[in-house]
């Protein structure tokens, strides 16, 4: 565990308004900063950055948290992580204790073996006129052959070996970047030869791999390095160095291929990645998420293209990526449409690339003639899994362009979609009311605010702390991150720490315990001698959010039994339910005392 001491010298070193300023754009407003929030989509700000007390916090969407939050959110890293970023980025020494030296040291001599070897790919292109002719007749230009590093691996089995060996590297060293292979009775030769080389390059510049493509027809295609220490299969994206330098709005392309990468860097589009040819994995989409949060997604139109689509959007949906697809027309790969029609054209693709949502419905409908009632209805099922997991105002626009487009009509649609799931608890917690001005205020149920304030008042006399103590359980508190926090400050007591605060707040070590953490040192109590009145208005309040949420539940069950035809069952669970609602009066009538 990184001590609290580091943590607060990495949280005073980086300040949190330069943190956000660096993705947001902020302006002063008295004591605060303001600028459009990061984490919702909004026209008019209502993201507040504290410079005093280090915070920020979000009067649209209710997101609030100290700079580490904030880079944990954005860049979607782990607590340790993002220390480990705002160290390095404030040149702060620490040992996190992961990294062993001699790991380290033997990665650096990756990096520094697969420089010398691009650089002499890289040569061995110049020195070739034909080869040079090959990228020329790609269209690619000798600035783009430098930028990319781009190379030729000469024929022959050893040229490489004998390159790299008389610059001082052992057999051991080459074998450990992947460059030569082993043969029979035990020999190495070189792994690539007589192919175009195409360095693999990591986010921070590093050269930790090789493509290499065969010049004609000849197959493999591509032959790529093995997994060596620093080339790991699914972790990187290549092009990526190249793209974050002047990533402006936070969104980025993502093809196929490396030439589809470099074509469209040369002809100007340059927020473009390419993951090589392998399906996209959640790895790769975290990487993204450092840099973007607006995805578009540009594979071939061939069907593994399309496949590969699909389960590429899967996984970026789950990371929370913005989302849309780019279709090349007449089967092309980017790289053919931009070098065929330009730069303007392919731009005019990314305007018309289709939503996420628009991209799934349109493929459900792909082999159903609609004309055919079975089919029809095949058709509105897979839409009404497509269009049940967005949130309601989406969904209802989705669903009255379908039944536009069928003539279902929309209630039928809801009531299939209704009868399919039944409203999580998750959803419900965060809900949006329109405000006088027009703009969404976040609002938020009464139980979170009473778990806060219940924490709250723990911190503020050892009285409150102990008669909470003696009258609620863990288990009794709805969100993970009050159960959580209410632990370390039983915790704090116990150990009687030095300081409570910074105690707690080195281990809300995830992204809801410091976002809530920070909520309830800023939440202010309401003015009361009284602290265990307070106190039972809140457990009071927790108790009537649990036993409505318990009321529902029974009230799908009796929905659930009367369609099975189980009358007992369902007389049985009216009874569980009247007495729900009797402890419900119980607890308001209380209120009202
Ligand atoms: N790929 C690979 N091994 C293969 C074929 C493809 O690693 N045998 C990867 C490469 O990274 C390649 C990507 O998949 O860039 C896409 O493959 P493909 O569309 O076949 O190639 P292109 O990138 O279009 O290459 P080119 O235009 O040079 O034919
Ligand atoms: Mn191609």
């Amino acid at each position: 565990m990184i001590s609290e001491e580091v943590i607060q010298k990495i949280k005073e070193q980086n300040d949190i308004v330069d943190i956000i300023s660096e993705s947001v754009q902020l302006k002063r407003a008295g004591r605060n900063f303001t600028g459009l929030c990061p984490f919702h989509h909004e026209k008019t700000p209502s993201f507040s950055v504290s410079p005093d007390k280090q915070i920020y916090k979000c009067f649209g969407c209710g997101e609030a948290g100290n700079v580490i939050t904030f880079i944990m959110k954005t860049k979607n890293i782990s607590f340790v992580e993002t220390l480990k970023y705002l160290a390095e980025r404030a040149n702060i020494d620490v040992n996190f204790g992961d990294k062993t030296k001699v790991e380290n040291n033997k990665h650096k001599k990756i990096y520094k073996i697969n420089v010398d070897a691009a650089r002499y790919y890289f040569a061995c292109l110049q020195n070739d006129k034909k080869v040079i002719e090959y990228f020329i007749g790609r269209g690619i230009k000798n600035s783009t052959i430098r930028r990319f590093g781009l190379g030729y691996a000469p024929k022959g089995w050893s040229n490489i070996t004998n390159y790299l060996k008389k610059k001082g590297y052992s057999e051991l060293d080459l074998l450990n970047a992947g460059l030569i292979t082993k043969g029979k009775n035990n020999s190495y030769y070189d792994r690539f030869r007589e192919r175009v080389m195409f360095p693999v390059f990591d986010y921070k510049g590093r050269v930790i791999g090789f493509g290499g493509r065969v010049l004609d027809d000849s197959k493999p295609k591509y032959l790529n390095s093995p997994e060596t220490e620093v080339f790991k299969k699914g972790t990187n994206l290549y092009g990526l160095n190249f793209a974050n330098r002047d990533l402006k709005d936070r969104t980025l392309i993502i093809v196929e291929g490396y030439m589809d990468c470099i074509s469209l860097h040369q002809y100007g589009i340059t927020n473009v990645v390419a993951s090589l040819g392998t399906a996209l994995t959640s790895q790769q989409a975290k990487l993204l998420k450092r840099y973007a949060d607006r995805v578009i997604i540009s594979y071939d139109s061939d069907s593994a293209g399309k496949n590969a689509t699909i389960r590429g959007l899967d996984i970026l949906r789950k990371e929370g990526f913005d989302l849309k697809v780019l279709s090349v027309p007449q089967g092309k790969d980017p790289d053919e449409f931009v070098r065929n029609n330009g730069k303007d054209a392919f731009l005019q693709l990314i305007d018309k690339a289709m939503p996420f949502i628009d991209y799934r419905i349109e493929r459900a409908k792909e082999g159903l003639n609609l004309k055919n009632g079975e089919m029809l209805a095949a058709y509105i099922k897979k839409v009404c899994n497509i269009v049940s997991e967005l949130d309601p105002i989406t969904m209802d626009v989705y669903i009255k362009k379908v039944s536009e487009e069928t003539g279902v009509n929309e209630q039928a649609i809801y009531d299939s979609l209704s009868n399919k799931n039944q409203r999580n608890v998750k959803n419900s917690q965060n809900m949006y009311s329109e405000s006088a001005f027009r703009q969404k205020l976040y609002l938020e149920p009464g139980f979170i605010k009473a778990e806060r304030n219940l924490l709250k008042t723990m911190l503020q006399s050892i009285d409150a702390y102990r008669y909470v103590k003696e009258n609620i359980e863990e288990e009794e508190l709805i969100l993970d991150s009050h159960k959580k926090i209410f632990n370390l400050i039983i915790e704090t007591k116990n150990n009687k720490t030095e300081n409570d605060e910074i105690y707690i707040e080195a281990r809300c070590n995830d992204i809801e315990s410091s976002k809530e953490w920070t909520k309830i040192v800023q939440s202010s109590l309401v003015d009361s001698d009284n602290y265990k009145e307070l106190i039972n208005d809140y457990m009071r309040e927790i108790k009537k959010y649990k036993l409505e949420e318990s009321k529902k539940e029974v009230m799908n069950k009796i929905k659930l039994c009367e369609e099975k035809g189980l009358f007992e069952e369902s007389l049985q669970l009216v009874k569980q339910f009247q007495e729900i609602e009797e402890d419900i009066m119980k607890i308001t009538n209380n209120e009202r005392r």
